[in-house]
């Protein structure tokens, strides 16, 4: 009897819980959550963005961090950015700085690190890491422009800077900055677009890719046909000539 008594107070005091959330993260994050619906198809209603979207959790947390660790609070923003974690799987540290209309697909194993700086509307998806390269101290972070899409999988490490319009494509390592209206892909990340217009790389047709040995073989072959051509004909002209 008790039991049942307790479960359902904190049955009501999670719903109460939940409703002050939702109006909570309705009022103030206002921007974040239309961000979601103009980049994620799949988003059908505020309720379902505000209960499901580990993204938005991740960037409500964030914020709120961001805005004690600006206060000087000990401690506790850490707290909650490990809480945060925790929850989505997306680590944020608290002094890093982002922008507005920040959008984060799906989420699981995001890490940006202390020093990252991350301009408007820009977009992450899961598995890609704003890092640093060593165990160097002060601004060791990338620093992200306006309307950047980090694709999923993605790595940028180190002090340098993605300018704006960028695309980063899916698996690509990006170690040196990047200019401005460009798409860059593979590993190390190489410029593929720029202005809109592809720029030709090196050939990654892995799967046709030359033999050495049989190439090498192919050339003596060849190497041989001719000089046994010659041989018959120099065998030809001594012919005629002893004829003659
Ligand atoms: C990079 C990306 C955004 C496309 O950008 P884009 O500007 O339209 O570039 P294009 O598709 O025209 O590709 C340009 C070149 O890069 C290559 N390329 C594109 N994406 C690549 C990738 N992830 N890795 C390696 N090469 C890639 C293309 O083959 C093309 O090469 P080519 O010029 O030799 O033919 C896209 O390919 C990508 O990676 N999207 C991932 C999105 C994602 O993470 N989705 C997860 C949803 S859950």
């Amino acid at each position: 009897m008790i039991i049942s008594i307790i479960l359902s107070y904190l049955f009501v005091a999670f719903f109460l819980l939940v409703v002050v959330a939702f109006l909570l993260i309705n009022l103030f994050f206002k921007e974040d959550i239309e961000v979601v619906f103009e980049r994620d198809p799949a988003a059908r209603s505020r309720l379902e963005v505000i209960l499901t979207y580990p993204g938005l959790h991740a960037i409500v947390l964030y914020r709120l961090a961001h805005y004690l660790y600006r206060k000087n609070v000990p401690l506790l923003p850490r707290f909650i950015s490990h809480l945060s974690r925790f929850l989505t799987g997306i680590e944020i540290h608290p002094a890093a700085r982002i922008g507005k209309r920040f959008f984060i697909d799906h989420g699981m194993g995001i890490v940006i690190g202390e020093t990252t700086v991350i301009g408007d509307n820009v977009s992450l998806y899961q598995g890609v890491t704003l890092g640093g390269t060593g165990k160097e101290k002060g601004k060791r972070h990338p620093t992200i422009g306006n309307n950047v899409v980090v694709s999923a999988g993605a790595k940028i490490l180190g002090n340098i800077t993605i300018g704006d319009n960028v695309n980063i494509g899916a698996n690509a390592v990006v170690i040196r900055s990047v200019p401005s209206n460009c798409t860059v892909v593979g590993v190390p990340g190489r410029m593929a677009k720029k202005e809109g217009k592809r720029i030709p790389g090196i050939n990654l047709d892995h799967t046709n890719l030359p033999d050495p040995l049989t190439e090498r073989l192919e050339r003596l072959q060849r190497e041989i046909d001719l000089v046994e051509k010659h041989l018959e004909e120099w065998k030809e002209k001594e012919k005629e000539k002893k004829g003659g």
